[in-house]
Parts: structure tokens; sequence; C-alpha cells
């Protein structure tokens, strides 16, 4: 599975977005470290604190069915087909950071530019549970 790829099915799951409030349609492809791939969309919510991102609701679905090594994580929007990337939301950075440092985060447009970095690059001087399991 390569970038392009993994974008591609990230556009794609961009079709069950439930977005009502902002209208802005939001697709996210993880990829496990053996392979298998979890989608995910934005779900929102009146109350729209209830909102789910794309890129949470893939991650809910891979760790609740006991897939935790994550390779990657694809993500497009409404803007990708302006060939304009679109990078997780700041509570998105943390949870994927929770499930490792080096998840590669893939943006961009699946037909046009597409953009590669890792999740600890888009965090700068991150916090993990190593930061505080340590004090004792
Ligand atoms: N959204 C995502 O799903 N992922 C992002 O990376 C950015 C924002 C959603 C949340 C909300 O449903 C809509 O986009 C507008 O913020």
């Amino acid at each position: 599975m390569n970038n392009k790829q993994l974008l591609k099915i990230a556009e794609d799951a961009r079709q069950y977005s439930y977005s009502p409030y902002s209208n802005f349609k939001v697709g996210a492809a993880l990829l496990t470290k053996d392979g298998k791939v979890y989608t995910g969309c934005n779900v929102e919510c009146a109350s729209l604190g209830g909102t789910n991102c794309a890129e949470r609701t893939a991650i809910f679905k891979a760790i609740s069915e006991g897939d935790n090594q994550i390779d990657a994580i694809a993500i497009a929007s409404d803007n990708s087909e302006k060939n304009e990337p679109t990078y997780p939301c700041g509570i998105c950075r943390q949870v994927i950071l929770e499930f490792g440092i080096n998840i590669r985060i893939i943006t961009g447009y699946s037909e046009g530019d597409i953009y590669e970095c890792e999740i600890k690059d888009l965090i700068p001087h991150y916090f993990t549970g190593n930061d505080f399991r340590e004090i004792k």
C-alpha cells in the first residue's frame, strides 16, 4: 500500500461524513503495520463538542478491534481536490501520538501533491505518558 493508494481510500471515505453543521467532509484511512486498513469520517453532533474527527474515528475503530500497531494515517477533506493538504486538529494529533511518535501522516491529493511527515513533527515538545509515569 503506497501513500497515493492510502490517500485515495481516505478520499473515498469522505462520502460517509456526517457533517450537517460544518458541511466540511473529512475522510481518513489508517494503515496498520501488518497492512490492514481502517477508514473513518467526521461525525458531527448538534451539541458541537460531541463531534468526532475522521482521524479519531479511524483510530477508535482500529484500537477497538485490537489493532494498535499503526504505520500511517491518510487524511482527505473538501480541500483535497483544490490540491490543498488537511492536517489533523490538535486533539487528533495528541490521540495519534498516543499510539506512536513515528506514525506517518499522509495528506494532500491523490491526483496532485502528496505530503508525508511524522506525527511527532506536528507536536513540538510533545507530551506522552512517559513524561508522567517516570515521576514516582
Ligand atoms: N475535522 C476532521 O474530521 N479532521 C480534521 O483534521 C479537521 C477537522 C472535522 C471536524 C468537524 O466535523 C469539521 O471537520 C469542521 O471542523
